[in-house]
């Protein structure tokens, strides 16, 4: 959000971006430097060769750690050394360090963005035998990872080069375009020459290189300007590029947060698309552009760069202010990664296929944190439910209308004056019983707490800041204030382990008296944003913990403050309870915490259509609980498009309903029909299907897999899905998801990659497999939109729905078994209590379902036999408990019913587990074996009826 004078000044909300808020790679002195490299060499008619090499070439060697010298040509009295971990973990995960050793300086440049963003800021290395090194003509080739893989690492050692490769191919190749540059730190007056020395011409030779070639002059290279700001840059130049080059590739993907497509176009070259490289530096950008490179609020440097044959990963440890140039050619695709500060912390994840990458990023970054269940269902938010009257009045008009709700939300205006946990005594006179109220209907609240704390003596939280002398510091050693939400404000240093345990208790419940069990956080604005500061951020100079400035820890700073009181909900209750925190600004490594959203989007169609790319980018680089403002943040969305907006959100891992003060309000309850039927027809599909969700959460959390899977991820040898980034497949689970994204569309493509036939999910009608790639073209009118199951999928649904997603624990399911084209099915429901850690100990159920031809029936004439079983799931072995206190009390609930989708004829018989005959219902219809031509017609269904079968403890039914 940002200042409501400002948004009122611009309503109506045609506005977009206010594009001279924020730097360009040309307003940026280093980005200016160090693209200045790659524009010279590009014009350049020489040859051009890096200065750098591993010089002398030693190299020690020191059990999976191999240290090189380096030197560059240019400034041969500076020294960097480079390391090679290779990790132990990850099938062949290799860090790459480089940094300056020894300065005269006595400057330092940052080297713990690892610390945070990793799981083990020194993740283990291999054993000694578990690779090998050998130095040969000018290169160094170290061997590692399995031994099937062949994986190589080749440093070349004049000039500097590394290579990557797996079975002799190269994969990833680092400094190719020797665009490589570590500024070391000088002194401001060790002008650059642009004499060109002696050093130099030795070896640089006749291809015209020098100094100021290499680093261009910059007025800014020590102070710098932008608009009304100075930036005193304290440490002077410190700039780090580097080029990195996947060589066979035709596609890269990641790098979030920005709105672009999933597979990332060109920003240089002839085919780019964009005209600035795309940046990572988390702001508060206000109504941004639905289709640009500029910087939005969290940053994730990871990458996949994907081809039929293999896909590999870096991930690039920088938290400061970085912007990456892209460009396909023919051979491959090339990144410049320019970056102001920090040292040079690379992993390169082996792959080969996007399912490894996805283990490999959760080695190191970790997993999804399992959420409480409830947060997986609907929230409902808005600018601002005004009082407790209002609140309870949302709760009642939902009832109304039976549309379930989850989550009611309090922004910014709960709080008396913004002194985020003060309530506002005038329109919240009793937080607690207010609290427990909602609570009483089995749902839950959410308070909004900022960053930006009120600088007046009389705010606790302020004077204890102040006291413990933990806040963010001007480069003059005195406290930073900027102009906030609160007014003049202070922001705390997370970086500060000193404010840690204060933080946490400001939320016990003993500190925080106006708090229950059953409220929970929002931390917006924690780029974070200052109204009054650079970009709508603080200063770079200011200061944090370690004398570290915020240049160096930028895009880290706001995964900090959300681990911060993330903390703080796991420790207010013993035992503790699962959190739930959204947060705006995002690191790698912040799905360890708590759940994302992509911030202040617009309702319009055309940021509508953005988001799922959005989001899927988030999801492949971990960021999995993540979701999009359902209608919009700024503009008032018409009818439909608040209805697509809908249909789409109950298929987001987030699903939350959010909107600006200045708009209509837009709760589901307000509409007339059709609006209203349609929307409560979204949502509860979205309840239906929480044991479908809840299964992608698990498997996110305990294998690092995406919640929204694109195509490449599920189909990575598909070529023509590499850049579809408009439809996903839902964790593991088998369901296809397309939002209708377009005004007025009556008809919509579903891109289908494999030959198995596709079920809609809410009509059961069929359609056919097909041996080649093809698309359907599916009729949406505005109550439709393509949800499929993909033949061979058995989900688990819940068909009541009450009116909050606690209140569904003990109602029986329903298996949907959707038989693939050979006739069989699989499928999982895992649960647990969903607010506890007691899963860890094994208190969870995890079922296997299987529907498969049975040995007895395969030989008969007519039909085929075939076995429903329900079993542990084979990965579950190890923990579940055989007996345990969550398995003992859903051990009552039970399967009402088991459909089964395309069956080739009605049974003869049905016995249940224990051998009784099960009703059935038969609807003729088309089988799943059935070859078509595309031609949607009704699945035939068998409805079995009362099966007596449970959730929990292994049964079987014989179906014949
Ligand atoms: C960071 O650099 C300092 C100084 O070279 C060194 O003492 C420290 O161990 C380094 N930290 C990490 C995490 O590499
Ligand atoms: C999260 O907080 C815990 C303690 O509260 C701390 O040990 C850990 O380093 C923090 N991690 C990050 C990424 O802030
Ligand atoms: C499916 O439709 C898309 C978009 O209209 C098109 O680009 C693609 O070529 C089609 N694919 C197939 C296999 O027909």
């Amino acid at each position: 959000m940002r200042p409501i004078l400002w948004a009122l000044a611009l309503a109506p909300f045609t506005l977009a971006v206010k594009h001279e808020d924020f730097k360009t790679c040309a307003q940026s002195s280093f980005c200016r430097r160090l693209k200045g490299i790659a524009k010279r060499q590009a014009e350049s008619t020489s040859t051009f060769t890096s200065p750098y090499s591993v010089s002398p070439p030693t190299i020690s060697d020191d059990e999976g750690r191999y240290t090189f010298p380096i030197t560059s040509s240019l400034y041969p009295e500076i020294r960097f050394e480079l390391r090679v971990d290779v990790l132990a973990e990850g099938n062949g995960i290799v860090r790459l360090r480089m940094d300056e050793v020894a300065s005269s300086t006595g400057l330092r440049r940052y080297n713990e963005t690892a610390r945070w963003a990793l799981v083990e800021a020194e993740p283990m290395l291999a054993g000694a035998g578990d690779s090998s090194v050998r130095t040969e003509k000018g290169k160094t080739v170290i061997r590692y990872g399995p031994k099937e893989a062949k994986l190589e690492l080749e440093i070349q050692h004049s000039p500097f080069k590394i290579t990557q490769s797996r079975e002799g191919r190269a994969q990833v190749v680092i400094n190719e375009k020797s665009l490589f540059h570590m500024e070391h730190f000088r002194k401001k007056k060790e002008k650059v020459e642009a004499v060109v020395g002696e050093a130099e011409q030795m070896v640089l030779g006749g291809d015209g290189v020098d100094r100021a070639w290499f680093e261009e002059e910059d007025d800014e290279a020590f102070e710098e300007r932008f608009r009304q700001w100075t930036d005193s840059k304290p440490k002077g130049p410190e700039a780090l590029s580097v080029d990195i080059t996947f060589p066979g590739v035709e596609h890269i993907y990641g790098l979030p947060e920005h709105a672009s497509p999933l597979s990332l176009p060109d920003t240089v070259g002839p085919h780019a698309h964009y005209s600035d490289p795309y940046r990572l530096y988390n702001v508060d950008i206000f109504e941004y552009l639905a289709d640009s490179p500029m910087a939005l609020y969290g940053a994730i440097p990871l990458l996949h760069a994907h081809s039929a044959s293999h896909s590999v990963g870096i991930l690039n440890l920088v938290g400061s202010d970085t912007f990456v140039d892209v460009e396909h050619t023919h051979t491959g695709v090339h990144t410049h990664w320019m970056s102001e500060s920090g040292i040079l912390d690379l992993l390169l994840l082996p792959g080969p296929r996007p399912s490894e990458l996805f283990k490999q990023n959760a080695i190191l970054t970790g997993t999804t944190a399992l959420p409480p269940q409830w947060s997986t269902a609907y929230h409902q938010c808005r600018w601002n439910y005004v009082d407790e009257t209002d609140v309870m009045d949302v709760q009642r008009r939902f009832d109304e209308v039976d549309i379930p709700l989850d989550v009611t939300w309090l922004d910014i205006e709960h709080a008396e004056e913004h002194r985020y946990f003060d309530w506002d005594a005038k329109h919240f006179p009793d937080p607690v019983r207010m609290q427990e109220a909602v609570a009483a209907k089995g749902r839950k609240m959410v308070a909004i707490i900022d960053p930006h704390i009120k600088k007046v003596d009389s705010f606790r939280i302020y004077s204890d800041a102040k006291d413990l002398d933990i806040l963010v510091k001007k480069a003059d050693g005195s406290n930073f204030e900027g102009w906030c939400w609160t007014g003049s404000s202070v922001w705390v240093d997370f970086f500060n382990p000193n404010s840690w345990d204060w933080w946490t208790r400001m939320f016990s419940f003993a500190t925080w008296k106006d708090s229950t069990p059953s409220l929970f956080i929002w931390n917006d604005m924690n780029e974070p944003s200052v109204f009054d500061g650079p970009e709508i951020s603080v200063p770079r100079d200011t200061i944090h913990h370690g004398g570290w400035e915020n240049r160096d820890v930028h895009n880290i700073n706001g995964m900090l403050f959300h681990n911060q009181t993330t903390q703080a909900l796991i420790q207010r209750e013993s035992p503790a309870q699962r959190p739930f925190v959204l947060s705006r600004s995002f690191f790698a490594g912040s799905q360890r915490f708590s759940a994302i959203w992509t911030g202040d989007n617009m309702g319009t169609w055309d940021h509508f259509a953005g988001e799922t790319a959005m989001l899927l980018s988030n999801n492949i680089a971990g960021m999995s609980f993540s979701g999009a403002d359902i209608g919009g943040f700024f503009g008032n969305p018409s009818p439909e498009l608040l209805v697509r907006w809908y249909q789409a959100g109950a298929f987001m891992p987030f699903m939350r309903a959010h909107a600006h003060l200045d708009t209509k309000r837009r709760e589901p309850y307000l509409y007339p029909e059709p609006t209203r039927g349609l929307i409560r027809d979204a949502v509860r599909t979205r309840y239906a299907l929480l044991g479908v969700w809840y299964n992608a959460f698990h498997d996110a959390s305990t294998q690092g897999w995406p919640i929204m899977r694109p195509q490449y991820v599920v189909f990575p040898e598909d070529k023509d899905g590499f850049a579809v980034d408009d439809q996903y497949y839902v964790g593991g689970e088998g369901l296809l998801v397309k939002p209708v994204t377009r005004e007025g569309a009556t008809t919509t493509e579903v891109y289908i990659a494999d030959d198995q036939p596709y079920y809609d999910y809410f009509t059961h009608s069929l359609h056919p497999a097909q041996a080649t790639p093809h698309n359907l073209t599916l009729s949406t009118p505005l109550s439709a939109y393509p949800v499929l199951i993909q033949g061979g999928s058995i989900l688990p649904i819940r068909q009541r729905i009450r009116r909050s997603s606690p209140l569904m624990w003990q109602d029986p399911y329903t298996l949907i078994i959707a038989l693939s084209k050979s006739g069989e099915a699989e499928g999982q429901l895992y649960s647990d209590d969903g607010t506890g850690y007691g899963y860890e100990g094994g208190e969870y159920v995890w079922r296997r379902f299987s529907l498969s031809l049975s040995a007895k029936g395969k030989g008969k004439k007519g039909g085929k036999g075939r076995m429903l079983r329900s079993e542990r799931h084979p990965d579950s072995m190890e923990k579940e408990k055989e007996r345990n206190g969550w398995a003992e009390k859903v051990g009552h609930v039970g399967v009402e019913q088991v459909v089964v989708l395309g069956l080739e004829e009605e049974p003869r018989d049905v016995k249940g587990a224990r051998g009784e005959r099960v009703e059935w219902k038969w609807e003729a219809g088309a089988a799943a074996g059935a070859s078509g031509k595309g031609e949607e017609e009704r699945a035939s269904r068998l409805v079995l009826k009362k099966p007596g079968v449970g959730i929990v403890g292994d049964w079987q039914i014989e179906i014949s």
